[in-house]
């Protein structure tokens, strides 16, 4: 594979985003949710390689405080080393524009965590109830944290 490339994600990547994230969550956003981020001026990246969109990411920054509210790459291309490429670039960014970075992921999520705990997120919280369930439930969010 080509290597990847990491560059801003701008409106044009919406579509694919869409498809992307609709591929790789059960609960996927909305391209709503994609819209209001992009018109909030969050830190949105897009990951390609040969012109085409393997993964993204978004960081909201309030403050002194990062939020990374979504992390994806291509279901097919799990594993390779992508998602960790993607999460240091968005820490390199959350590093110089925040004091702590925090994310919610799922506990069933443990490709992620696993993830996250290799490159110093610590758990520091549970959100009881914080996700829709594919039951119809809910699922706990674990709410994880890194101090720069
Ligand atoms: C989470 C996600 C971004 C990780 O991306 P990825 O490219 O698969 O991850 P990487 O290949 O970089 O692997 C990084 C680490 O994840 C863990 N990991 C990778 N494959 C794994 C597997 N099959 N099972 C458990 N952990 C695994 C390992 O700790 C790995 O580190 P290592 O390579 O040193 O062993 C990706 O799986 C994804 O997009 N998932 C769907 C969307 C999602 O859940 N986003 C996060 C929401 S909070």
């Amino acid at each position: 594979m080509t290597e990847a490339v990491i560059r801003p994600l701008v409106v044009d990547d919406l579509p694919g985003v869409l498809l992307l994230e609709q591929r790789a969550h059960a609960f996927p956003w909305s391209a709503g949710n994609f819209g209001d981020a992009l018109v909030s001026g969050y830190y949105m990246v897009a990951m390609e390689t040969g012109g085409q969109l393997i993964g993204y990411g978004i960081v909201q920054v309030i403050l002194d405080e990062g939020h990374l509210l979504n992390i994806t790459i291509a279901p097919d291309l799990h594993g390779r080393g992508l998602g960790r490429e993607l999460l240091l670039h968005l820490l390199d960014y959350a590093k110089t524009h925040t004091d702590t970075l925090f994310l919610e992921v799922r506990p069933s999520n443990t490709r992620a965590i696993a993830l996250y705990q290799a490159c110093g997120f610590n758990e520091v919280g549970l959100r009881r109830n914080y996700y829709p369930a594919r039951d119809g439930g809910r699922e706990d969010a674990l709410l994880m944290a890194m101090a720069f």
